[in-house]
């Protein structure tokens, strides 16, 4: 393929990310998408993705999704959702579920939500009726009391790791709809850690205990 010596992913050292214009005879792989073989490739993606159409992506991450989901209360307008939405993305989660309003601040997520699949619930009762016709136990993570160390806990396979928002965190509702609410453990003088960190915590934890390593990039 034609990298022009792009390491891992488009964050080199160098000025521009990605690639220029397909050097050479075109590949004929419907997977290509011509615009981008003709005018380089400056996204966000991979290098094993590079100059492919965003479709073809999207088929070839669900072909080996991971079968966690990610929930966030999103009741005031939550601005961590973009952060979650780019690390849910970067683990290849199932899909993300924004719970309360249907509008979030993309930003965060750095064009990462076109390759995510994204779920809306207008409120909790219907994420739960989502999780229990797809077999997936509903995780709470909050530093409430009665929680269990995330640290300790073995995640269910199938699951939604279900978030709070910012100030509130885990309203009771979405607590009392989980089978399990799980904390991270904290050292210093902070309530709580910023819900997109915590989010990527536990996100990681659910990859150390279930993926399998060797098919990381
Ligand atoms: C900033 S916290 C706010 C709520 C927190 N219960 C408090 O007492 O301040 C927002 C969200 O981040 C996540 N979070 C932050 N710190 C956490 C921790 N130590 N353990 C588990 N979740 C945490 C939870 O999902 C929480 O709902």
């Amino acid at each position: 393929m034609n990298l022009d010596e792009a390491g891992p992913t488009e964050w080199t050292a160098r000025a521009e990310v990605g690639v220029g214009p397909w050097r050479g005879e075109w590949p004929s792989d419907e997977r290509y998408d011509p615009e981008l073989l003709a005018e380089g490739d400056r996204r966000n993606v991979v290098d094993a993705y590079r100059y492919w159409r965003r479709e073809a992506i999207v088929a070839d991450v669900d072909r080996r999704r991971h079968p966690f989901h990610v929930a966030i209360e999103n009741f005031q307008h939550d601005h961590n959702i973009g952060t979650v939405v780019r690390t849910a993305n970067a683990f290849a989660a199932a899909a993300v579920h924004i719970v309360g309003r249907r509008r979030w601040n993309r930003r965060g997520a750095m064009v990462t939500d076109r390759y995510q699949h994204l779920e809306h619930h207008p409120d909790v009762p219907s994420l739960a009726e989502y999780a229990t016709a797809h077999g997936l136990v509903i995780v709470a993570v909050d530093n409430t009391p009665g929680s269990r160390p995330v640290e300790t806990v073995r995640l269910p396979r199938e699951c939604v790791l279900l978030f709070g928002q910012e100030g509130p965190g885990l309203s009771t509702e979405a607590q009392d709809s989980a089978s399990l609410v799980v904390s991270i453990a904290q050292f210093g003088t902070t309530r709580s850690i910023n819900a997109g960190v915590a989010a990527g915590i536990v996100m990681h934890t659910w990859i150390r205990q279930h993926a399998d390593l060797s098919q990381a990039w």
